[in-house]
């Protein structure tokens, strides 16, 4: 039902105090103006600084002008015609044990002069002695269709002002709905508005910067973080197990109506030696999937306000659902569930009880991607089938990985790949991670620039020959790594 329909029904039911939470002002009048129209009664209005007035804007005859709460509501209770009035600022007076007392005494002559009072701001509570004769609402946020149905709107206004069409395709208006689900009408219009106007063309180009302004709407400062800079699948070598997966269930999760026995992604763990592209895999997942990617900084969710640590962790997958779809990344989660007080409940526990309760039964589009280096740290309830979709593990590269990742990191500074002897480097650098092999890429081009000589395979081998890659000097800790993955996760490679 839309909120029309059920605020008519209250209206028609006689309720004689209706309680609007709501910050969208111009929304409650937009719909209030229709409700009144369709349960036939004249709308007031009122507000501290415009006084009362009509619906459609003209002044009430009789009005004093007083513009205080008790006067209006004097005003009110005097007034035998039955209406509807829509007051703006009377929130603010609900401290006030007069206001209190007359919006009762309205609710109990209720049966004398019916009218409805409709009390409207954000956070609204009703007062225990009201509770008798109040109601309170939320106004509903827009609906996808509604969503739709406000772009076609400001690409048509658009259009009519600038005398030509907005260039739009089907699948970017989409792509754009999705991304305003969870704003009220004033914000969602505000960001499509943004969104035409730079240069009257809709398309994928315009999803990060409504992104980013969501997020800037729903940000409480903390420990959720919106990164800009999703990576693209093609600057992440190897993994080529894991970017068939997320390439099979793309659709799926994007998909408002999932094909039968096919439930949505939910998110996925991935593990692996240090430098080895997790964290890089995990963000190429957002830009791969074309959403937002969420970034939830489980370390800061402790130093904020000791004590809040739950509360704080609540509030940030609340955010992931209002931002979805979305990737929600946790990058190296064991450092954060890793409890301080062992087995006896502390926060590290409550934290994961929290965690593995939102798992469980969130609806939202928002698929996690957490990270992990240390296996031994992670608490094995994490680790359960059907926690995650899949544990993937990333080991270290095979040589033709090791290649391609030569190639995408010199390319990314300027070389041509071509003028350098791939598979030679792939051999040299056995045992080297992702991150190794760009740091000696990164090394041998200072080595070159300080020669001012050309950047040579030469000299990135020799980089690679000084280099003690960390396969080799924590190779125990690696093995045990690699055994435990063998039989409990799938290889990303
Ligand atoms: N498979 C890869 N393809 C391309 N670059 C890689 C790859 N693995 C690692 N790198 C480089 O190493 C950097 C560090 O890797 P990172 O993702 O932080 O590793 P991890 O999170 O596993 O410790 C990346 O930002 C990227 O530049
Ligand atoms: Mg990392």
């Amino acid at each position: 039902m839309s909120d029309l329909e059920d605020l008519a029904l209250l209206v028609d039911a006689r309720t004689p105090l209706i309680f609007v939470d709501s910050s969208d002002a111009a929304r409650v009048e937009d719909v209030f103006a229709r409700v009144a129209t369709r349960c036939g009664r004249p709308l007031y209005r009122w507000s501290l600084a415009s006084g009362l007035s009509r619906g459609d804007g003209t002044a009430v005859p009789g009005d004093r002008g007083d513009n205080q709460a008790a006067d209006i509501l004097a005003q009110i209770l005097a007034q035998h015609e039955l209406a509807l009035f829509l007051l703006h600022d009377l929130a603010r007076y609900l401290e006030d044990p007069l206001t209190v007392s007359q919006l009762r005494e309205i609710g109990l002559r209720h049966t004398q002069v019916p009218h409805t009072l409709v009390l409207v701001g954000s956070a609204l509570s009703v007062p225990a002695e009201l509770r008798a004769v109040a109601t309170r609402v939320e106004m509903a946020l827009p609906t996808l269709d509604e969503l739709k149905a406000l772009v076609l709107e400001e690409a048509q206004a658009w259009g009519a002002r600038q005398q030509r069409r907005v260039q739009a395709t089907q699948a970017a208006i989409t792509a754009l709905t999705r991304n305003l689900l969870g704003l009220t009408h004033a914000d969602a219009r505000r960001l499509i508005r943004n969104a035409i106007a730079d240069d009257g063309v809709l398309s994928d180009a315009d999803l990060p910067a409504v992104q980013a302004a969501k997020y800037k709407l729903l940000d409480q400062g903390g420990v959720l973080s919106f990164e800009l800079n999703t990576t693209k699948m093609a600057d992440v070598a190897g993994l080529a197990t894991l970017k068939r997966w997320l390439a099979d269930r793309r659709d799926v999760f994007l998909s408002d109506t999932p094909p039968p026995g096919l439930d949505p992604p939910k998110g996925l763990l991935l593990l692996g030696v240090q430098g080895g592209g997790k964290s890089l895999a995990a963000k190429s997942v957002a830009g791969a999937w074309g959403v937002a990617l969420l970034r939830l900084d489980f370390a800061a969710l402790y130093n904020k306000f000791y004590g809040e640590t739950e509360r704080n962790l609540r509030d940030a997958l609340k955010t992931a659902g209002v931002m979805s779809p979305c990737v929600l990344w946790i990058d190296e989660i064991e450092k954060g569930l890793a409890s301080e007080s062992g087995d006896d409940g502390g926060p590290g526990k409550r934290i994961l009880g929290t965690l593995l309760t939102w798992m469980a039964e969130r609806r939202d589009k928002v698929f996690l991607v957490a990270t992990a280096n240390d296996i031994a740290a992670l608490p094995p309830e994490l680790l359960r089938k059907g926690r995650f979709d899949e544990i993937f593990f990333v080991d270290l590269p095979k040589p033709e990985v090791r290649s391609a990742i030569f190639a995408i990191h010199l390319k990314k500074r300027g070389q041509d790949p071509a003028a350098f002897d791939l598979p030679r480097l792939a051999q040299a650098s056995d045992g080297f991670s992702g991150a190794e092999i760009e740091q000696a890429v990164v090394s041998a081009l200072y080595a070159a620039h300080g020669r001012s000589e050309p950047l040579s395979t030469d000299g990135i081998a020799h980089e690679l020959s000084v280099t003690r890659p960390l396969s080799v000097v924590m190779a125990e800790k690696m093995n045990y790594l690699r055994s435990w993955a063998q039989s409990r996760s799938v290889s990303a490679d």
